[in-house]
């Protein structure tokens, strides 16, 4: 069965952006890219890729679910077709496939019922990409955290997880610290 994978950047105090979705503060250079482009590479969007010659290889996901924010956030930059070398879901109870290119698929149903029903089909692996409120939803649903944790504490934005109380288990299988001050911890759901 697939697996869902939450990979994502976070600061000390749990918070994946800084409010308004300042991502400044998040280092886009150092040695644990490495690692990034190494073993994750999949979970750049592809104008990233293209930037730095480098090619999809779909070694562990070929999905990526995004709630409208995080898909959202691109639009700055011009982007609303961040990774088509993926199968691409974003939620969003308000907009539809008009709001999306052809190949993205929106889904405002229940996204644990998507998940559940994802995981059952044929492919490599399965990428939350985020936000916290996405992943607040899908808390249970989540079998591996990797998280990129960054060496400053931002006191406010998106939480890693915006969801109600509960005590959730993950076990760590493998922790690096980089030169950059970031940690990798890798998590299992316990
Ligand atoms: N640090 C990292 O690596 C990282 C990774 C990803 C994102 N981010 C940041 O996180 C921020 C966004 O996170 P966020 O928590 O604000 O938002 P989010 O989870 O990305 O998106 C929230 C939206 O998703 C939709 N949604 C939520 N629950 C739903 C449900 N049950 N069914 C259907 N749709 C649902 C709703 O869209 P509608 O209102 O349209 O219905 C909701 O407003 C951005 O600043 C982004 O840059 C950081």
């Amino acid at each position: 069965m697939r697996e869902l994978t939450y990979l994502v950047a976070v600061s000390l105090d749990g918070r994946i952006a800084g409010p308004d979705g300042d991502f400044s503060a998040f280092p886009v250079e150092g040695d644990h890219m490495e690692w990034l482009f190494r073993d994750w590479r999949d979970t750049l969007p592809a104008v990233a890729l293209e930037a730095m010659g480098l090619e999809a290889d779909h070694a562990r996901i070929d999905c990526v679910l995004m709630g409208w924010n995080t898909y959202a956030a691109g639009f700055s930059q011009g982007v609303r077709d961040p990774y088509p070398q993926h199968e691409q879901v974003v939620f969003s109870r308000r907009r539809g496939p008009a709001d999306v290119p052809d190949g993205i698929r929106v889904v405002g149903s229940d996204p644990v019922a998507e998940v559940r029903r994802l995981k059952q089909t044929d492919g490599v692996g399965i990428w939350l990409c985020g936000g916290g409120q996405l992943a607040g939803v899908l808390a249970d649903e989540v079998d591996r955290l990797v998280l990129k944790v960054n060496p400053f504490v931002l006191g406010d934005g998106p939480a890693l997880f915006d969801t109600a109380y509960a005590a959730r288990s993950f076990a760590l299988t493998g922790s690096t610290a980089y030169g950059s001050g970031v940690v990798v911890n890798e998590y299992r759901r316990a």
